[in-house]
């Protein structure tokens, strides 16, 4: 059952109870409703994936309640700050160089060394944030494939009984998911059309934005060719390891420790979840190995298994 909270004091004390317990919370924000989950917890990360039935792991937007919480999470600089100043609280998205020891789940950035932050404009949202205390990942909460809900209904209708609660604050008011800009060196590229007209980003600017995959700064949505994969060649759907492989597991079976004393395993019970919320984390395991050849133990085609399947088929592709 999801529980359909109020957005007054209590409810939105026990939102951000959920939330910091690792429970997925649905709440409103000025674009869209969003799927929150805690943003450091891999576990929640994933159940976010298994709730919207992903069949990829894109990486999702993180939102904080002020730019101040979002410069401990990336690095800020002219021209991201001047947008932030301009249109925060507001439906802006911003993808920036993530700040290493940020501690954001590496699912919720699919890898990448950029994370995308934003500070949504809804009072709801930000006094939802301000409570949990924590950046919180959300992706729109609608199944995988549907439109993105600006109701609570619209929420429930895809989502009912697989999340813990829907935070009901009426209908939002933009409609359309966030403007995302990418500021680089070489100029701001803008990598999806939104609820800031890319007129206004361009007078804060003082220049014209850059298409989504010009310049040498990473990955629009849809073309995450830069996606993490290990430096090792890898071998999928592997019973066991051959001479001079190491051995990626999943479920009983073999299983190898990393120098760093983990385990070389998705999940040693099998557990689907479990294997999302450790995918990146076992991959860069595999680089910190020294990995050259990597065999992975075969993962069922089912469920969040098909993410999981979807990212190691894009490592065990060949490289350019
Ligand atoms: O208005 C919105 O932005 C809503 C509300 C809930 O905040 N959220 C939303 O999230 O639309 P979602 O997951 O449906 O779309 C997020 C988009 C995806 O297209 C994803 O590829 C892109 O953001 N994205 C996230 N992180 C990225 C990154 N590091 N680099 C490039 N694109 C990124
Ligand atoms: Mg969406």
């Amino acid at each position: 059952m999801t529980e359909r909270l109020t957005p007054d004091e209590a409810g939105l004390d026990r939102a951000a109870e959920l939330l910091r317990a690792g429970a997925l919370v649905a709440f409103p924000t000025e674009t869209v409703y969003g799927l929150g989950a805690d943003a450091r917890d891999d576990r929640a990360v994933a159940r976010i994936f298994e709730a919207k039935g992903r069949p990829r792991f894109n990486p999702l937007i993180v939102h904080v309640s002020s730019l101040a919480e979002a410069g401990e999470l990336v690095a800020i600089d002219a021209a991201a700050r001047a947008l932030a100043e301009r249109f925060w609280p507001g439906p802006l998205t911003l993808v920036l160089p993530l700040r290493e020891g940020a501690g954001i789940a590496p699912l919720v950035s699919a890898g990448l060394v950029t994370l995308a932050v934003r500070v949504p404009g809804a009072g709801i949202a930000r006094d939802l944030l301000a409570r949990v205390g924590r950046p919180v990942a959300a992706p729109s909460a609608n199944p995988s494939g549907r439109i993105s809900p600006t109701r609570a209904e619209h929420v429930l209708a895809g989502l009912d009984g697989r999340i813990e609660a829907v935070l009901d604050g009426g209908p939002a008011l933009v409609g359309v998911e966030s403007t995302i800009l990418a500021p680089g060196p070489d100029g701001t590229r803008l990598l999806r059309p939104g609820g800031v007209s890319a007129e206004d980003a361009e007078a804060v600017l003082g220049a014209g934005l850059l298409p989504p995959d010009q310049g040498v700064t990473p990955s629009a949505p849809g073309q995450l060719a830069s996606h993490y994969a290990p430096r090792g060649r890898v071998r999928l759907n592997a019973a066991s390891p051959e001479a001079g492989e190491t051995f990626l597991g999943f479920g009983p079976g073999p299983a190898e420790l990393s120098p760093t004393g983990d385990l070389l395993s998705l999940s040693p019970t099998g557990d689907l979840v479990e294997a999302a919320a450790r995918l990146f984390h076992c991959l860069q395991e595999l680089d910190a190995a020294g990995a050259e050849r990597i065999a992975v133990a075969p993962v069922p085609e089912t469920g969040l298994g098909r993410a999981i399947n979807d990212r190691l088929r894009r490592a065990a592709a060949p490289r350019a």
